[in-house]
């Protein structure tokens, strides 16, 4: 994909307008390849399936960019009624949330008794929450919000995108936290992350590694074929305990690689967005990779 294309798909997950007015939309342009439903009781059951083919998920019930408190408290209140619903099914399960949606653009503190209602519910039920990473101008107080947060809980991570250069003092910093490490989504500046995907993918390996020798567990999330295996090879070489990490991966996406990973008897978990808030996530989707404009139009105009 030219950077011209990744930048127009990365423009339109960003602007505001057009992602209100998806919600009004309903799914389109083929979201549904990659979002599993607007309802919780559609997304168990989703779940349940995966569930019974050795695979654990974590949901994100989509949403960000709110700058409204009530629509901030009415996303914190979906997300405890999401949890109570994980339990009562018993579901293998835990949640990855973005803190835009639970206020964190309206005022920090505010995003931080959210979350804590969100944690309090969470480890209640045993349930881990994952604090996906958003863009560059909402990392640092991301990661400042989590270290208020452990204070008081131990149920609670975040990401680390391996585009950034100062991924590695975050995650020495992080050595005893729960992290997802992914490549990164958002279009950043030479500044702060590598603009060339060699360095982006050394770095993943690099840190990957790192990770799988330390203590806490890690979340290795990618669809790139070069690092799961060499990571396989590396955890195989190493002796690294099974229960350290997972490979994670997004619903939708080579679902034959992360039903055999599975089957392999890794630890594996799919990660599942849902509801009506979809147009952000599908349009970052569609700026990573030219073969999924190809699908989703081949979906609406060949078949
Ligand atoms: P990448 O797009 O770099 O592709 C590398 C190679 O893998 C390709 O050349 C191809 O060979 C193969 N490949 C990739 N996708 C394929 C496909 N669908 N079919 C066949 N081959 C394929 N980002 C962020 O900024 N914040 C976050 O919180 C998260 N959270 C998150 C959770 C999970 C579970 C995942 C998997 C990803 C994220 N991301 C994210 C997104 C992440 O940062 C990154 O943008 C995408 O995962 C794309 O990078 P990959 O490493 O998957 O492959």
């Amino acid at each position: 994909m030219t950077n011209m294309t990744r930048d127009f798909f990365i423009g339109l997950s960003n602007n505001r307008f057009l992602n209100n007015q998806a919600k009004k939309w309903g799914f389109s342009l083929g979201a549904d390849k990659f979002v599993a439903g607007t309802s919780v009781e559609s997304v168990l059951q989703e779940v349940k399936k995966l569930n019974e083919l050795g695979i654990s998920c974590t949901l994100d019930n989509l949403g960000e960019f709110v700058t409204d408190k009530t629509e901030a408290l009415q996303a914190r209140d979906k997300i405890i009624s999401l949890l109570q619903s994980i339990h009562e099914e018993d579901a293998d399960c835990h949640l990855s949330v973005k803190l835009t949606q639970l206020g964190l653009d309206i005022e920090k503190d505010f995003c931080i008794e959210n979350m804590k209602a969100i944690l309090q519910t969470a480890s209640a039920y045993n349930i881990f929450v994952n604090i996906d990473m958003e863009d560059y101008s909402h990392y640092e107080q991301t990661l400042e919000v989590l270290r208020v947060l452990l204070q008081d809980y131990d149920n609670v991570g975040t990401v680390i995108q391996t585009y950034l250069y100062r991924a590695e003092d975050d995650l020495e910093a992080l050595k005893d936290v729960r992290i997802r490490l992914v490549k990164g989504a958002y279009k950043e500046s030479e500044e702060v992350a590598y603009p060339n995907k060699q360095a982006i993918d050394e770095n993943f390996l690099k840190l990957a590694k790192q990770r799988l020798l330390g203590n806490a567990f890690t979340s290795i999330g990618t669809h790139d074929h070069h690092i799961i295996n060499e990571l396989k090879a590396f955890a195989e070489e190493n002796n690294i305990d099974d229960a350290k990490y997972e490979f994670q991966m997004l619903y939708g996406f080579r679902n034959d690689l992360q039903n055999k990973l599975a089957q392999e008897g890794y630890n594996f978990c799919t990660y599942i967005p849902f509801g009506s808030d979809w147009f952000g996530y599908f349009m970052r989707r569609l700026a990573e990779r030219p073969q999924n404009v190809n699908l989703v139009l081949k979906d609406k105009f060949y078949d």
